[in-house]
């Protein structure tokens, strides 16, 4: 099942199956569209923090997230890792590098 991914700042949309996580899902090839680069992308691991976001709206699994970029209160707040975070309902999200890497 697809979900479909907005993000705040420009509008723009892509959608994420739920077994992606949405770095992979913004990155999924669709006919037609160019590929989109909506959110930063470093190690894809959850180490670098560059693809940092917050979640405004919308159910998601998170997976295991530095603690050094997301502290506790942080993600309690709604902040993730782009690249650790599985859509389960469709998202609201808006960008949140770590100020070092932008
Ligand atoms: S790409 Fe490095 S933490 Fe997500």
């Amino acid at each position: 099942m697809k979900h479909r991914v907005t993000v705040l700042e420009t509008g723009e949309e892509f959608s994420c199956a739920e077994d992606q996580h949405l770095l992979q899902g913004m990155q999924t090839f669709q006919v037609g569209m160019p590929m989109l680069k909506v959110i930063p992308v470093g190690c894809r691991g959850g180490g670098c923090g560059i693809c940092r976001i917050r979640i405004i709206s919308g159910d998601y699994e998170a997976k295991k997230m530095s603690r050094k970029h997301v502290p506790e209160q942080a993600q309690a707040e709604g902040v993730a890792l782009a690249c650790r975070v599985y859509p389960r309902s469709a998202l609201q999200i808006e960008l949140l590098p770590l100020p070092e890497l932008t």
